[in-house]
């Protein structure tokens, strides 16, 4: 089965990739999704974004990475593809993903969400708190690949000058 890891991606974290490597073994295919999160202002444009998943996912050779400027289910009919994989990590996220997999399902009842447990070490790691937390000169280098611990660093770096 194909199926599709969505998301913003701003940037991939190591929890991104520790749901990345389970799917990868558990789907025959599976395809790592840029998309718009309307509520989020990004730190790195989509071509930056592409290129550091794509260094990271370079082992597993079932894991592609694309992006797409729409709806999701809109790129799920357009590509045949009709599952999708999330990641859950506390409490907090079942809310919104509940209420996202519902609209998704309302909009193309033939899709189906699965959902993965973050790994417990992984289970507070988002790409906005690693970015924050970077930005006040904490060191996040256990929770990103290292080239994007690189990225954001140097990104900070030239935001402050
Ligand atoms: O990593 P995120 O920001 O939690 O991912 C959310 C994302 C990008 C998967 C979601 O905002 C999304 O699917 N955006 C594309 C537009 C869409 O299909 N929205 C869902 C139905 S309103």
């Amino acid at each position: 089965m194909k199926v599709v890891y969505p998301g913003s991606f701003d940037p991939i974290t190591l929890g991104h990739l520790d749901i990345i490597q389970r799917a990868s073994s558990k789907f025959d295919e599976v395809v790592v999704l840029i998309l718009n999160n309307p509520s989020k202002k990004v730190m790195f444009d989509v071509s930056q974004r592409i290129s550091f998943i794509e260094e990271a996912i370079k082992n597993y050779d079932n894991v592609i990475v694309d992006s797409y400027d729409g709806l999701l289910v809109e790129y799920l009919r357009i590509n045949r593809i009709d599952s999708i994989v999330k990641g859950l990590r506390a409490f907090t996220d079942f809310e919104y993903e509940f209420q996202m997999a519902l609209m998704n399902h309302y909009l193309e009842p033939d899709m189906e969400t699965f959902f993965l447990m973050t790994s417990n070490k992984y289970s507070f790691v988002s790409s906005s708190m690693v970015k924050e937390a970077s930005k006040f000169g904490a060191d996040i280098s256990a929770l990103v690949p290292k080239h994007v611990n690189a990225a954001i660093i140097s990104k900070i770096r030239g935001d402050n000058q």
